[in-house]
């Protein structure tokens, strides 16, 4: 017998097929996320969960989840997940670290482009018709070849940053609690900075910690005050880590060139006034987002479960 397995919503097609092959599924949704009411009613069961950062496995999941082995979790990130609970119950968590680096990497270069040369809103101008002719001051933007970068957490996908950043001869400095050793730091071109010395001297900023209860808020409303009027701040993390109301308010103000976001404090909810302001791009987090890459994730998450179901040692695991 198949062992029994909730995957909270559906994957791409050939890790679908994988999993018919091993596990016998049932599906919190078809074409949305399911509540986590729907996540507990139907865990019960099932000895494999295979979930996405949008479900919250809390307590109240892991508690109603009676013969409960792993879970498989679609994303690198796993602070939808109560892992000291999952340790507690022995039950293996996994993740899918390494294949998104590369996408997670472009996207976050591609918003820093977007802001700082403010694509969509000149998409939007030509869209209205509103383009006569070339004009020496028609959407001014700011440049990136041989700007400072500031890289607020540098992991593979912060390392993988600092190698394009190289391309546009750009001033590398970084903050990590775990400081890079002298070889690597030559190699990625980058000077170690504390946080407030980094926010204060980057004209771009982009964040790529982990969240966890000390990156809560790590750009607070006090850091924030700290970066230059001229600089971009960009989030490709998770929303929590910067101050959304503190960044609204310092976009209005202009107090801040400009930002860019794919990840929200509440998601899907984000705050009201960033979505009225011109300085500000906004995206739907899609930073993973190439089919190729989801793909890898979900086949990874996939085998991940098989793996942890049949006895093995994952390959990801987390705790
Ligand atoms: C992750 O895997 O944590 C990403 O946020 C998904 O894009």
């Amino acid at each position: 017998m198949k062992p029994k397995v909730l995957i909270t919503r559906k994957i791409l097609a050939e890790a679908m097929d994988y999993l018919k092959e091993h596990v016998d599924y049932e599906m919190g949704a078809e074409d949305r996320n399911p509540t986590k009411q729907e996540i507990i009613e139907k865990i019960a069961d099932k000895e494999g969960l295979l979930s996405w950062l949008v479900d919250s496995i809390d307590k109240d999941v892991i508690d109603s989840a009676r013969s409960l082995k792993i879970i498989a979790n679609c994303a690198v990130g796993y602070d939808n997940i109560d892992i000291k609970e999952a340790k507690k119950r022995g039950i293996l968590v996994t993740n899918t670290p390494g294949v998104l680096t590369e996408a997670t990497a472009d996207l976050t270069w591609a918003l820093i482009f977007a802001v700082a040369r403010r694509i969509p809103a000149a998409d939007r101008f030509t869209r209205e018709k509103r383009f006569r002719g070339w004009e020496l001051e028609l959407f001014l933007g700011k440049e990136i070849t041989g700007k400072c970068l500031g890289i607020v957490g540098m992991g593979r996908i912060g390392k993988a940053i600092a190698l394009r950043a190289q391309a546009f001869r750009m001033k590398i400095i970084y903050t990590d609690p775990q400081r890079l050793g002298p070889e690597e730091e030559k190699k990625y071109k980058a000077f170690f900075l504390p946080l407030d010395e980094l926010l204060s001297s980057a004209d771009i900023i982009t964040v790529h910690a982990a969240l966890t209860p000390q990156s809560y808020h790590l750009i607070s409303r006090e850091k924030i005050k700290l970066i230059k009027k001229d600089a971009i701040l960009i989030n490709v993390a998770r929303g929590p880590i910067v101050d959304e109301k503190a960044l609204a308010e310092a976009l209005e103000k202009k107090q801040i060139w400009g930002a860019g976001l794919d990840v929200y404090e509440r998601e899907p909810e984000i705050e009201e006034r960033l979505l009225f302001l011109e300085n500000v791009v906004l995206l739907p987090h899609i930073g993973s987002a190439s089919y190729e890459t989801r793909l890898k994730m979900a086949m990874m998450a996939a085998r991940n479960l098989v793996q942890g179901l049949k006895g093995e040692r994952p390959d990801n695991l987390v705790v």
